[in-house]
């Protein structure tokens, strides 16, 4: 397939990129990234050289340039991991979630019905089903019920897009993910904060009680669900992608620390998040029924291997910590 990958240059991005090419799924790959604070083509070295390959700086809110990048390339289907991604951020500062979030993907839409693209697959999150009670999990027929400016963003996409298919017949499909870890994750997010903060002796900041519970889902295991779900997956339809790991925040961050030889008192109790959602749960039949699709790197063997690949990337780590990151981690934390 030729494909049009947006935000290929961050976390989730850039190892769909990295495995579309080293599995051949892309016989073509464009990237679109407009290279915020979380783009980085240090995450695509391995792969820069690749024929198939071609890096599109640019803004998914540009209708105008992803018109002329599809009619260029002629591609079979657009990967959309573009986003704002950070609840903390998003409380921090909204507008840019619903500029990127809503109105990008609403430029892209466009471009792709101008273009008559033939498939369009939008990547979304678990985070639009908001806190789910025990011993409930959201299927994808749950509502949606929204607490950050974040997933309020990502399910204003959401519905966008899905009218696209019920309005236009555009070959629309939308994945809901739940938290993913691994290599190259912007340390902003729970595991890679924790794991950079460890392996430096700082405090490492739990919001409230910590007994907040979140899904924990391999980047490649997300990735793979992705390529199923565009190829095996039906138009018109919603596939959640968990990796069936629920734990408490502390019980992540502990066995953080026992990895990394830390004592646990470096944990930090600080303010709560506010909005903050308690517990998210999904079940993910529907895509496993479909497609064959199963996660298959169990929780404890991905975190050693990311443990591993931060101890590893120290340069990788640090250019990533200076300059903006400095300013955010102060705004986010000081005072808390
Ligand atoms: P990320 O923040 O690491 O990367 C986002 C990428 O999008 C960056 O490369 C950035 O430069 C690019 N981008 C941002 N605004 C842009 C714009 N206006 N135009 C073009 N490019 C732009 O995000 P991530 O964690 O890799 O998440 C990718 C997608 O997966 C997002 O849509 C997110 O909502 C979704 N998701 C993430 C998770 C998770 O745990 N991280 C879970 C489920 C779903
Ligand atoms: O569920 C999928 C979502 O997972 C994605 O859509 C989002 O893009 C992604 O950021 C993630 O959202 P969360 O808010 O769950 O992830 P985060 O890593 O920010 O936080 C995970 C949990 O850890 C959450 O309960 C808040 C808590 N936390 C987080 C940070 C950064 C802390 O206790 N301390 C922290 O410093």
């Amino acid at each position: 397939m030729k494909l049009l990958v947006t935000g290929g240059a961050g976390f989730i991005g850039s190892a769909f990129v990295r495995l579309a090419l080293r599995e051949n799924w892309a016989s073509r790959l464009v990237n679109l990234d407009k290279l915020t604070y979380a783009g980085n083509l240090e995450n695509l070295t391995t792969i820069e050289a690749d024929p198939r390959y071609r890096f599109a700086q640019g803004d998914i809110c540009d209708t105008k340039l992803a018109v002329s990048l599809i009619e260029e390339e002629k591609p079979d289907a657009i990967v959309h991991f573009a986003a704002e991604s950070h609840v903390d951020r998003s409380i921090l500062g909204p507008a840019a979630f619903v500029e990127t979030n809503v109105r990008g993907t609403f430029s892209l839409l466009e471009a792709a019905r101008a273009t008559k693209l033939p498939r369009f697959l939008h990547v979304s999150t678990d985070e639009v089903y908001g806190s789910i009670d025990e011993p409930h999990d959201a299927d994808e027929e749950y509502p949606l019920k929204t607490a950050s400016p974040y997933s309020a963003s990502k399910a204003g996409s959401d519905l966008l897009a899905l009218s696209y298919f019920t309005t236009f017949k555009m070959a629309v499909t939308v994945t809901r993910a739940s938290n993913n870890y691994g290599p190259y994750q912007f340390p902003e997010k729970l595991i890679p904060l924790m794991i950079s903060n460890a392996l430096e002796g700082k405090p490492l900041p739990i919001y409230g009680d910590g007994l907040q519970v979140r899904d924990w889902l391999f980047v490649d295991d997300h990735c793979r669900a992705i390529w199923a779900a565009l190829t095996k997956g039906a138009p018109g339809q919603i596939y959640n992608v968990g990796g069936s790991r629920a734990l408490p925040n502390r019980t992540v961050v502990e066995k953080i620390l026992d990895a990394v030889g830390q004592p646990h008192t470096l944990m930090t109790t600080v303010a709560d998040r506010p909005g903050h959602d308690r517990r998210y749960a999904i079940t993910t039949e529907k895509l496993e029924k479909a497609t064959g699709w199963h996660a298959l790197m169990p929780f404890e063997q991905g975190l050693a291997l990311t443990i591993q690949w931060y101890k590893d990337n120290a340069p990788w780590i640090a250019r990533v910590r200076s300059g903006e990151y400095q300013h955010y981690y102060d705004k986010n934390y000081q005072g808390r």
